[in-house]
């Protein structure tokens, strides 16, 4: 019998945020004190410019902080960049590799992604390794092939440190207000779950699969009851106090 996985709750602030986003942690803050203690892990990935900032006010709170993507190299000549040390040195102790706006945007493939995925280990930062489907793929009955094929590129054979966490997105949930059927979830999450135990044994029992994709206060609280679902990576509802500590109320 493993351990039972501490969920995982992150949020994923994107390209927003300057320094009057900082009075939303500090809001958090203020809610998590007076609550009952959280029953999940609080992760908050703000833009890097936030970073340091944030990890000060996010640390005495029991908040901790996240990068959004590092660079494969530790340091060089990669103008705009930022390496997994330099996440780490401000603070963080996660970071995303792989999210499905970098893939798209930046043309990220798996193999660039696991070699985040090993600078961020290097650096002992925990990625957060995201994968997901498009609305054509899942059209077309792949979703669930596509999702172990990028799970077989995407993490590293080996892993060191303190661990991995997976992140379930399908591409045409995130930011759209649509999420997959309670079923839909389970599925593929079990799925990976599979691949994870026939990969890595008992070390893939105890990595945590977040949900991520229109999580929000109104659904949290059904997605996060699903069979292997162990936390969410959550985008706009993160960026208001309000709605992130619902979400983690809902562990
Ligand atoms: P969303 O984004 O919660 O705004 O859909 C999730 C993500 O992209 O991580």
């Amino acid at each position: 019998m493993t351990a039972p996985i501490t969920p995982l709750i992150a949020g994923n602030w994107k390209m927003n945020g300057t320094s009057v986003s900082l009075g939303e942690v500090r809001n958090l803050a203020d809610r998590l004190a007076a609550g009952t203690p959280p029953r999940c892990t609080i992760v908050i990935c703000p833009p890097a410019t936030l970073l340091e900032r944030l990890s000060e006010i996010a640390g005495p709170a029991g908040i901790v902080t996240g990068g959004q993507d590092c660079h494969t190299a530790t340091s060089g000549a990669h103008t705009g960049d930022v390496s997994a040390a330099m996440l780490a040195d401000a603070g963080a102790q996660y970071v995303i590799v792989g999210h499905s706006e970098r893939r798209t945007n930046h043309a990220e493939s798996d193999a660039t992604v696991r070699l985040k995925a090993l600078a961020a280990m290097a650096a002992d930062l925990i990625p957060i390794i995201c994968v997901g489907e498009t609305e054509a793929e899942r059209d077309a009955g792949e979703a669930g092939s596509v999702v172990v094929d990028q799970i077989a590129a995407s993490i590293p054979a080996e892993w060191t440190g303190k661990g991995i966490v997976v992140a379930y997105e399908p591409v045409w949930a995130i930011g759209t207000g649509r999420t997959p059927t309670s079923a839909d979830i389970a599925q593929m999450h079990l799925t990976i779950r599979r691949e994870l135990e026939t990969r890595f044994g008992e070390r893939g029992s105890a990595v945590r699969i977040l949900y991520g994709g229109s999580m929000k206060p109104s659904n949290a609280a059904e997605i996060l009851a699903i069979a292997n679902v162990n936390g969410g990576l959550v985008g706009g509802a993160s960026l208001l106090a309000n709605d992130f500590h619902a979400i983690i109320s809902a562990v």
